[in-house]
C-alpha cells in the first residue's frame, strides 16, 4: 500500500501547482466556476467520463475498474470563503475578500491527484469509483443540492469517503473516529421585540435591550444545567444587535447564534429548552420574541465497519503516522447528508507546521497549511477507495 504514497510523491509538482492554483483565484460557494473548469480539464485528460453542472459548479467522474464491484463515492469541496487573506504567501489570492481559509483547495488538489492514482490503477479496480467535486460546502448547501440533483443514483455509491486537512493538528497525524465526528449545527436568529421610549423615562417604554441581556445569560444554563454532563452541545449567541442612542430605548434587539449537537435527543431537548427560554424570558420583562432556527446541517457520522478499515489502512499507507481514533468537533460539514444516505467515513488528516508558521486555525485570514499533507492524503484517499471497493466486494 506504501506505493500509493510513493506514487503521489512522484506527481508532488501536479498537486502543488493545482493547490497554489486555486489558492490564488478562490471562488465563493457555487460560483466556483474558474475551479470547476480547471477540474474537469483535468479529469477529461485522462478519459474519463465527467459530468459537469451539477448543482451550479460541480462535476462528477467515473473511473470504471477492469472488474465489476461496488461503487465508492469520494467527495472533495471547492468554495472558499468570504475573507481577506493576511498570509504574504506568494501564492496568496489575488480575489479581494475572497479566500481558501479551510483548506478546500488543498481538497480539490487532492482529488485531482487522487484521480490520476486511481486511473492508472484502474487494471486492478473492482468497482467503480465515483469522483464528486462539490461546491458550497460552507453553509450553502452544496451536498445537499447536489444529492437532489442525483449524484447517488446512477450508479448508487455503496460507500462514500471524504476527508479534510486539520490545522489543529501537525502534519503526520491522522484522526479517524467512529460514529459522530462532526456536529449537527443549526443558526438562530431571535427577535425581541419591546416598546421604544426615552432613555431616562425607562418606566414609559418596555426594554427589549434588557429582556435580550437576560436571554443571553439565560441561554447558557441549558448546556450547564439540561443537558447531560456526560452528552455534548454547544449554545453560542454570536451576534446583539439594536438601540443606536445613548438616550433612546430601542423597540427592537436582534440576536443571532448557533447550536451544535452531535445527539438527536440531545438536539431535541436543546431546541426545546431554548424556545421555552426565550419566550418565557421576553415574556417576563413584557415584550415579544420571534425565534427563527434553520437546520445547517445532521452531525457527520461515520459507519464502524468501514471507520476500522480505514484506521488498519493508515498504518500500512502512512506507516510514520500517528492515528488518533477519538477527534471529534463541533464544526459542521456537509458531508453529513451524503453519510446520512450512504455509509462511508469522515477522516482528519493533519496539516500543521508551527516552526513555519502554518498553523493559524481554519476560517482564520492566515490560515495556511503544510503543503506535504498533499501527497500524504491523496495516497490515503487513493489506498482507501481500491481497500474498500476490495473488502466491499467480497
Ligand atoms: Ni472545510
Amino acid at each position: 500500500m506504501n506505493r500509493y504514497l510513493n506514487e503521489a510523491n512522484e506527481i508532488f509538482e501536479y498537486s502543488l501547482e493545482l493547490r497554489r492554483d486555486f489558492h490564488m483565484h478562490p471562488e465563493l460557494g457555487f460560483q466556483e466556476v474558474r475551479t470547476a473548469g480547471i477540474v474537469s480539464r483535468e479529469l477529461y485528460s485522462l478519459g474519463l467520463e465527467v459530468t459537469t453542472g451539477v448543482a451550479e459548479t460541480g462535476v462528477v467522474a467515473m473511473i470504471e475498474g477492469a472488474q465489476p464491484g461496488p461503487v465508492a463515492l469520494l467527495r472533495f469541496d471547492m468554495d472558499a470563503l468570504p475573507i481577506q487573506e493576511e498570509t504574504g504567501a506568494e501564492y496568496a489570492s489575488q480575489n479581494p475578500g475572497v479566500m481558501h481559509a479551510c483548506g478546500h483547495d488543498g481538497h480539490t488538489a487532492i482529488g485531482l491527484t487522487v484521480a490520476r492514482l486511481l486511473h492508472a490503477h484502474r487494471q486492478e479496480l473492482k468497482g467503480t469509483i465515483k469522483l464528486v467535486f462539490q461546491p458550497a460546502e460552507e453553509g450553502l448547501g452544496g451536498a445537499k443540492r447536489m444529492i437532489h440533483e442525483g449524484v447517488l443514483d446512477n450508479p448508487r455509491p455503496d460507500l462514500a469517503l471524504a476527508l479534510h486537512v486539520w490545522n489543529d493538528k501537525p502534519l503526520g497525524w491522522v484522526g479517524i473516529t467512529p460514529g459522530p465526528v462532526m456536529a449537527a449545527g443549526e443558526s438562530v436568529r431571535i427577535v425581541v421585540i419591546g416598546k421604544g421610549g426615552h432613555g431616562a423615562m425607562p418606566h414609559l417604554a418596555v426594554d427589549p435591550l434588557l429582556a435580550a441581556s437576560q436571554i443571553v445569560v439565560g441561554l447558557q444554563s441549558i448546556v450547564a444545567r439540561n443537558v447531560s454532563p456526560l452528552k455534548t452541545a454547544v449554545v453560542t449567541i454570536g451576534a446583539v444587535h439594536g438601540g443606536e442612542a445613548f438616550n433612546v430605548i430601542p423597540p427592537t434587539v436582534e440576536l443571532k447564534g448557533t447550536i451544535r449537537t452531535f445527539d438527536p435527543e440531545v438536539r431535541a431537548l436543546v431546541l426545546e429548552r431554548f424556545e421555552q427560554i426565550v419566550e418565557r424570558i421576553a415574556e417576563a420583562f413584557n415584550c415579544q420574541a420571534k425565534i427563527e432556527a434553520s437546520f445547517l446541517t445532521p452531525a457527520v457520522v461515520n459507519d464502524s465497519t468501514i471507520t476500522s478499515r480505514m484506521q488498519t489502512l493508515v498504518g500500512q499507507v502512512l506507516p510514520e503516522s500517528t492515528l488518533d481514533t477519538e477527534e471529534r468537533t463541533m464544526g459542521s460539514e456537509d458531508m453529513a447528508y451524503i453519510l446520512q444516505d450512504v455509509p462511508g467515513c469522515f477522516m482528519f488528516i493533519g496539516s500543521a507546521n508551527a516552526e513555519k508558521q502554518l498553523n493559524a486555525p481554519h476560517h482564520h485570514p492566515r490560515f495556511d497549511f503544510d503543503e506535504r499533507v498533499l501527497p500524504r492524503a491523496a495516497a490515503l484517499m487513493a489506498a482507501a477507495a481500491v481497500g474498500s471497493l476490495s473488502v466491499h466486494a467480497n
